[in-house]
């Protein structure tokens, strides 16, 4: 029988004879003076998920093992210490697709093992089949001790049925153990194991990676002789927002008696530790858990040979092409081991267009060096670096996994320096964010970040400023940690309009289960003016907390009877949103307010549809898939007289549980009715301002002021170039994620994954005051990257399973305002896109090196984002208007 068939036959054993004898069988054990020789294959094989079955890597491995028994224990017979050889290691791998290989540009390093270190027996203390103790006598190299580590797990096992938590190749875990008459299977729970910490992920979890591992591995006996041993292990790692990009993982070790012989007598040693100091030179265990390590690439390109290339080259960059993207990718890369000198020297040379793209991948990088470098290069009292500080700063707030080193780097810059009001106001909301990601890393204990979040807290209290303490409340709006709730409270029922609104915004984001009743009977006040009056947004945002939080069913009749009262915006507005509520099928609140909405005393259909006014609120699914439900929201607030009051637009991804705010603009405009004759609204007279305050990628950006007060209107109007102001622009990590996946069978493989987005996002105001026609317009262009590699490494052999793919898109979002005719018309289109995957496999084996590629590319087409009825129907108007 194959080697093959022969594990098929064993798979089968399992399904045809479940565990269902409870006799024990006998305790496992060797006998002193035979040498049992069994015959040992390991096979692992890695492919894509849902991709043809050539792209995939595949080795099998074929050696003879020696076991023999050293010494035993007089008066308990099952504590053994067992010597354990490897020999005639066999390689047998054939590349899938001879066709398309190529010999270069393959990262292979050395894959011939070295058999002396091979062949090098391991000692197992092994007590009634669990391994007590494992033992080498010289080091090895860290694959060939995978290798072994994997043997000796296999050897680990018990006869009787139960459930305990055991060391082995793959740390301390949980198995089950269950028995029949000839046969034991044992069931490891990968999710279980607990061993040293190796790699590192994003703090949300969106950008995580879905791992579902199983193993299994079956024991067939023969009295108290072991005759084969079969283990399974299959891992499928996907990215939890693509569940399609990821690696399916077998590997299988198979243990065969072949022979019995004569072999060499017991040590006369009484005790164990005897017998140890008899054979080693140094009895010291060896732990038997993997320690992964990363694989040193040799041809990677490096710092130090392209820094004439790179700080010469006078380059138009795009940042919203993947090709930009893909280098920033490889810059963050290089960066990593470069050295610190070498790093200044690229941000000094580089040229001016390029420094902050550079500035951007050092902060990625995150290397002691790279940051020993940014803290060299960077000014915090310069002037004229302030645009690049910014840069600097927004890059550690939006890091998807922030170092200590990279806070205490901010902490250190912001300190004691006389900063530009920008820096002062970007710094504070980055900090703030960085306290928020290493709280969620667990690191919230740490003396920095207790000392960040009580600085910023004891600032706001001191502060009598209100546009201060607005900064400190989105600082904290950043941070979203729950014990800051109270404070927000504070400023949100006494603060003034802004300092209320700001407070409100930092509330909202936290999740249902901070919204708590005391929570709730804050925004109920506030919305319903129980102790004084606040302004419509205010009283808004406090309705929208309620609603979106699991609200009573009482707070939520309360709210539907006072829109009743409320100006018809306001009121518009309000019901807008509960119909949108109820045509989500994902919102919480959706059922009980249809349970309110079936009472017939409550809902007469007149209360949730004939309401004048244009405010409005709508959500729509900007992507579905089955991984993520991602969309788009839209609020608009006009004023009684019909101006845009407020606006703001949001893109949210729910996946996996996980929801993730990827951008949100808010625009606010206040005081117009006065320029245009209109009496003022009932709220207090405002100045006239618009302002712009943004969230990306779940951090909260320094608001922006368009202009404040006539004076400052009329100077921007008249001075305005027509051009868009950029809101944001650069490269970014999204994602970056670093794991082991040790395999019982002593392969090991790590899985890294890096994600980078380039963003471009500009902004227009354009007024025309004659003809009272405002026209807002915001363009984003993105590219996004993914590089997802499983790196696969044992002494005599060496693979790269990777999948690599890109997409270019843009969205345009633009709102057109006609004042004198009472019309407005939004409009969001996405811009045709494209799409493309690259997959590749390298593999190197002691004989040959093969490479495979193999791409696919897609265009997506553009379209048109859908609003609701009425839009459309202005937007008819206005466009007939204007042809
Ligand atoms: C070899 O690669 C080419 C593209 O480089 C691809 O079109 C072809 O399908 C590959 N061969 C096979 C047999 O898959
Ligand atoms: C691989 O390299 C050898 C020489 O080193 C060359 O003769 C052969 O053509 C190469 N094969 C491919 C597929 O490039
Ligand atoms: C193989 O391993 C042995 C023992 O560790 C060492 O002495 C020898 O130099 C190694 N050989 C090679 C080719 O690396
Ligand atoms: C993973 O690979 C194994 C073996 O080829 C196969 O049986 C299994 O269905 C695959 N799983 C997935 C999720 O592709
Ligand atoms: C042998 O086993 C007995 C019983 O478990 C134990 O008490 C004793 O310490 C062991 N002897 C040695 C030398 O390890
Ligand atoms: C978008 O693609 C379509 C075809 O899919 C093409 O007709 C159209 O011209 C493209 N639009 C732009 C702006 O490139
Ligand atoms: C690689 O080596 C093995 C034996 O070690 C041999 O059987 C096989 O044919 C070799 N493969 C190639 C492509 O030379």
């Amino acid at each position: 029988m194959t080697c093959q068939a022969t594990s098929r036959y064993l798979w089968l054993l399992f399904f045809v004879f479940p565990s269902t004898t409870t006799e024990n069988l006998e305790a496992p054990s060797f006998q002193p003076g035979i040498l049992y020789q069994y015959r040992y294959s390991l096979d692992a094989q890695f492919s894509y998920l849902s991709r043809s079955s050539w792209q995939r890597s595949k080795v099998q491995a074929e050696a003879l093992v020696h076991i023999h028994l050293l010494w035993r224990n007089v008066s308990d017979a099952r504590e053994h210490l067992l010597q354990v050889e490897i020999h005639n290691l066999q390689v047998h791998h054939k590349p899938e697709h001879k066709k398309n290989q190529t010999n270069n540009s393959s990262p292979s390093t050395d894959v011939s093992p070295n058999t002396t270190e091979l062949q090098q027996p391991i000692f197992l203390h092994w007590y009634n089949g669990k391994v007590e103790g494992f033992y080498e006598n010289k080091a090895t190299s860290p694959l060939t001790l995978e290798l072994k580590r994997g043997l000796a797990s296999l050897l680990q096992f018990q006869t009787h049925p139960g459930k305990k938590t055991e060391e082995d190749i793959s740390g301390s875990c949980q198995v089950t153990y269950t028995a029949s008459e000839d046969s034991v299977q044992k069931t490891k729970d990968l999710h279980s194991c607990r061993r040293s910490k190796f790699g590192f992920s994003c703090v949300n979890k969106i950008f995580g990676l879905l791992w579902q591992p199983t193993s299994k591995s079956l024991y067939s006996m023969e009295g108290s002789l072991l005759k084969s041993a079969l283990a399974e292990e299959n891992h499928v790692i996907s990215l939890s927002l693509k569940s399609s990009i990821g690696v399916n993982i077998t590997s299988r070790q198979y243990l065969e008696l072949v022979a019995q012989e004569p072999g060499s007598k017991e040590l006369p040693e009484k005790s164990l530790q005897e017998a140890l100091a008899a054979i080693l030179e140094t009895p010291q265990p060896t732990d038997i858990a993997s320690e992964p390590f990363k694989r040193i690439c040799k041809q990677c390109p490096k710092l130090r040979n392209n820094l004439k290339s790179l700080g010469k080259k006078k380059i138009k960059i795009d940042v919203s092409k993947a090709s930009t993207t893909w280098k920033f990718h490889r810059v963050v890369q290089m960066l990593h081991d470069a050295n610190k000198r070498d790093i200044v020297a690229l941000l000094k040379k580089a040229p001016e267009n390029m420094v902050s793209f550079y500035v951007e991948a050092a902060v990625a990088a995150q290397s002691p060096t790279s940051l020993m470098a940014l803290s060299e290069f960077l000014d915090f009292g310069s002037k004229k670096q302030t645009p690049l500080l910014e840069k600097f700063l927004y890059a550690a707030a939006l890091s998807p996994r922030p170092s200590t080193e990279l806070f205490r780097l901010v902490l250190d810059k912001m300190n004691g320096k006389k900063l530009s009001p920008a820096i002062w106001e970007t710094g504070n909301l980055v900090i703030g964010a960085l306290v928020g990601k290493l709280c969620q890393m667990k690191l919230c204990g740490l003396q920095e970040v207790e000392t960040g979040m009580e600085t910023i807290l004891q600032s706001l209290k001191r502060t009598r400023d209100n546009t201060e303490r607005v900064i400190y409340l989105l600082a904290l709006k950043n941070a979203r940690l729950p014990e800051t709730i109270p404070t927000l409270l504070l400023y949100a029922e006494e603060g003034s309009a802004a300092v209320s609104a700001a407070a409100l915004s930092a509330l909202q984001r936290f999740s249902t289960q901070h919204i708590t009743s005391q929570v709730k009977m804050a925004m109920n006040r506030i919305f319903h003016q129980i102790w004084k009056l606040y302004p419509k947004t205010s009283r808004l945002i406090a309705a929208e907390i309620l609603l979106d939080n699991e609200p009573s069913p009482m707070d939520f009749i309360n709210i539907l009877l006072a829109t009743r009262a409320l100006e018809p915006e306001m009121s518009r507005l309000l019901l807008s949103k509960i119909q949108s509520i109820l045509q989500s099928h994902q919102h919480t609140t959706r059922q009980m307010i249809k349970g309110v909405l079936r009472d017939p005393q409550i809902n007469n259909y007149y209360v949730l549809s004939s309401q004048t006014g244009s405010s409005d609120s709508f959500s729509g699914p900007l992507a579905v898939t089955s991984d993520i439900f991602s969309t788009y929201d839209q609020t608009i607030l006009f004023t009684e007289n019909g101006l845009l009051r407020k606006g703001s637009t949001s893109f949210n991804i729910l996946s996996h549980g996980h929801r993730f705010q990827v951008a949100q603009v808010v625009t606010e405009v206040a005081g117009f009715e006065g320029m245009f004759g209109g009496s003022a609204d009932d709220e207090e007279e405002q100045e006239l301002m618009a302002g712009m305050s943004s969230v990306l990628l779940d951090v909260q950006l320094r608001p922006v002021t368009f202009f404040q007060g006539y004076t400052d209107l009329m100077a921007k109007v008249l001075l305005s170039s027509g051009e868009p102001t950029t809101v944001t622009k650069g490269n970014m990590l999204l994602m970056d994620h670093q794991q082991a996946i040790p395999l019982q069978s002593g392969l090991q493989t790590v899985i890294t994954v890096q994600g980078g987005v380039g963003l471009d996002i500009s902004a227009n105001i354009n007024a025309n005051l004659w003809e009272q026609e405002f026209q807002t317009s915001i363009k984003t262009r993105a590219a996004v990257i993914m590089d997802f590699r499983a790196e696969v490494d044992a002494p005599f052999f060496q693979a790269t399973v990777q999948s690599q793919s890109e997409l270019e898109t843009a969205i345009n979002f633009n709102a057109f305002l006609h004042l004198s005719e009472n019309l407005m018309c939004l409009q969001m289109t996405e811009e045709n896109g494209s799409c493309r995957e690259v997959f590749s496999v390298f593999e190197s084996s002691a004989n040959e090196t093969t490479t495979v590629h193999k791409g696919r590319k897609a265009t997506i087409p553009g379209r048109a984002l859908p609003f609701h009825r009425a839009n459309s129907e202005m937007c008819r108007i206005l466009h007939a208007n204007t042809e």
